[in-house]
């Protein structure tokens, strides 16, 4: 079995939890030290590092992005991928800001680039529309666990302030409240969901963004009390070949697949051409369902890795019989 290097960049509420994966899986992963902004915070601060040149020191074969940020995490992907180093990120600023140049690099180095933690959290959304290449017709959902939490709460009449420092305490908002509150984290979601679904370019400045800023508190208690639940919800299908998206706030009948999810909860509707509709809903935030998505993509690697190692010998082993 292949041992692989593996460096781990970000240790936040996502991180911390991928590193305990990749300790209990010690015979198949050396992780370098982890890079974060404050080292000294860490008992064993041995082990992390501020510097990324130290955390990307050595051959690496996987990095794994974890940071918050896009410009920055993308300066150092962006290379590693060119050298043929396969990466695995969850950061759904930087895939969605730099999609293009991080796909270019992936093909130019012959990496892979995985990313199916960075939508959903643990609902395998991203999974799910790669297997169906070709076939969609549409993508919604609810796809900001932070901003679920607050509406939920909202309308069962919390403050706005204590119902976003709650979400802050229980690990899944972002460090910066706007990137949740007023959508972007959605519209780059919805923008990743739109390249694996469609494989079609979009600006996110061309999706359509609402705040939650702009909730009217008295039309929610009165759209509650008729049974209708207010969402975020992302929605995105081809007109005339081109994408048409946008990220609203919606009142739903209680009883609809995107009306399910509660709390940091996600739920997505992907519609085939033909009709036929897949719904998922589960956990879209926090660290252990996001961990275990980054996880997975990170054992996709290893089992690809591991397979081309063993073919190799047995290619050669032809050619010297031949
Ligand atoms: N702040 C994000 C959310 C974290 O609440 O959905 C997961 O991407």
């Amino acid at each position: 079995k292949p041992k692989l290097r593996v460096a781990l960049l970000g240790c936040g509420a996502v991180g911390a939890g991928v590193l305990a994966h990749l300790k209990h899986w010690s015979d198949r992963f050396d992780v370098n030290p982890v890079l974060v902004r404050h080292p000294m915070r860490y008992a064993d601060s041995g082990d992390f590092t501020s510097e990324p040149d130290h955390a990307l020191a050595g051959e690496v074969d996987i990095v794994i992005d974890v940071l918050v940020g896009s410009d920055f995490p993308a300066s150092l992907l962006v290379p590693a991928l060119k050298s043929g180093t396969h990466v695995v990120s969850a950061n759904k600023a930087a895939l969605a800001n730099h999609y293009d140049e991080l796909q270019q690099a992936a093909q130019t180095g012959g990496a892979m680039l995985n990313f199916s933690a960075a939508v959903g959290g643990g609902t395998p959304v991203i999974e799910r529309l790669r297997a169906l290449e070709g076939r969609v017709a549409r993508i919604e959902g609810v796809m900001n666990g932070t901003c679920n939490f607050l509406l939920d709460r909202l309308s069962e009449g919390w403050t706005f302030d204590e119902a976003l420092a709650r979400a802050r305490e229980l690990g899944f908002a972002e460090e910066d409240s706007s990137a949740d509150v007023d959508g972007h984290d959605a519209v780059a979601k919805l923008s990743l969901l739109i390249r694996q679904g469609f494989d079609v370019p979009i600006a996110l400045g061309d999706i359509g963004r609402q705040s939650l800023r702009e909730i009217d508190r008295t039309a929610l208690l009165e759209a509650k009390a008729k049974g209708l639940v207010l969402k975020q919800v992302g929605r995105c299908e081809l007109v005339d070949g081109k994408p048409v998206a946008s990220v609203a706030l919606e009142y739903l009948p209680a009883g609809h697949p995107l009306a399910a999810p509660r709390n940091e909860e996600n739920a997505f509707v992907v519609t085939e051409k033909d009709g036929r509709r897949h719904c998922l809903h589960a956990k879209g935030a926090g660290r252990w369902p996001t961990a275990a998505a980054v996880f997975s993509d990170v054992m996709d690697i290893y089992r690809a890795v591991a397979a081309r190692q063993t073919e190799a010998p047995s290619v050669a082993t032809l050619r010297m019989s031949a």
